[in-house]
């Protein structure tokens, strides 16, 4: 359909999962896709099969680690050096690190923190100047259903995920009146290796939870993405999309 022909997007983590889904479904529709993450093997091989897609409109590999505010700025700065303009932020990068609060580390905390919503204040303030300067632009932030639930051995994990919410609600209220949108997407229980490390018997009690029967795919999300960076969504703005097969109503 070519719903975001001629537009640029950078997707944070797409050199595995959601993130990696999130990139193809946007090159599929006609943009070109900047991928940043650490595993710069990864990273290649992603953009490879990207830019091998039938009418690909181009994919680019940047390795960075996204909690280093210094490294965004460089890699922001050399995206917008090669395509002039960026339409479209996905922050999706994020990491677990899963304890019990009484046995959760100092640095499992701030590991989580800067990972999952430092990020977020890195790629976003990089980059606002130029939304505000362009009077347009669309930021979609993936927090999750813990975020807004919680889950026991998740209080870093949970309170980063709420934190994205925060921010994207407040950044929507400043940035409205220049037709920049930014919205959340709260996945479930999405199939990758974030929940293939769950036991069998955490997935069993999941799936008895989810009214739809089954756990999310990465394309589920990449299609709330695609609706979120489309003109789709133009008047929807500070908004949480939840995509989690009905679990939280
Ligand atoms: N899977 C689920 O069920 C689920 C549910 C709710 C929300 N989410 C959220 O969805 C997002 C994607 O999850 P996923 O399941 O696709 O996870 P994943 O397969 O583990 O992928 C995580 C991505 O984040 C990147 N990343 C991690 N640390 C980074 C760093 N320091 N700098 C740059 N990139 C970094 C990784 O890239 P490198 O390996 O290249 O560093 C990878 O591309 C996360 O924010 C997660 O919290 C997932």
């Amino acid at each position: 359909m070519n719903m975001l022909k001629g537009k640029t997007a950078i997707v944070t983590g797409g050199t595995a999962g959601i993130g990696a889904a999130i990139a193809k479904r946007f090159v599929e529709e006609g943009a070109y896709v900047f991928i940043f993450g650490t595993n710069a093997q990864r990273g290649e091989q992603v953009v490879s099969e990207l830019n091998a897609l039938p009418n690909s409109a181009g994919a680019s590999f940047l390795q960075l680690n996204i909690a280093n505010t210094e490294e965004v700025n460089q890699a922001i700065k050399a995206a917008l050096e090669l395509r002039g303009q960026i339409d479209i932020l996905v922050n999706n990068a994020g990491i677990t690190r899963d304890q019990l609060l009484m046995k959760m580390s100092e640095a499992d905390w701030d590991d989580v923190m800067d990972v999952n919503v430092k990020s977020c204040y890195n790629t976003c303030h990089a980059l606002v100047r130029t939304f505000l300067k362009a009077r347009k632009g669309k930021i979609i932030n993936v927090s999750s259903v813990v975020g807004i639930n919680g889950n026991p051995g998740q209080a870093n994990y949970a309170a980063s995920k709420a934190a994205m919410i925060g921010f994207t609600k407040a950044l929507a209220k400043e940035l409205a009146s220049r037709n920049i949108q930014i919205n959340c997407i709260a996945p479930g229980f999405i199939k990758t290796a974030m929940t293939d490390a769950l036991t069998e018997a955490q997935k069993d009690a999941i799936m008895g939870t989810i009214p739809l029967g089954r756990l999310g795919t990465v394309d589920d999300v990449a299609s709330a993405a695609l609706f979120l960076a489309s003109e789709w969504s133009d008047y929807i703005t500070g908004q949480v999309i939840v995509v989690d097969g009905g679990m939280v109503m």
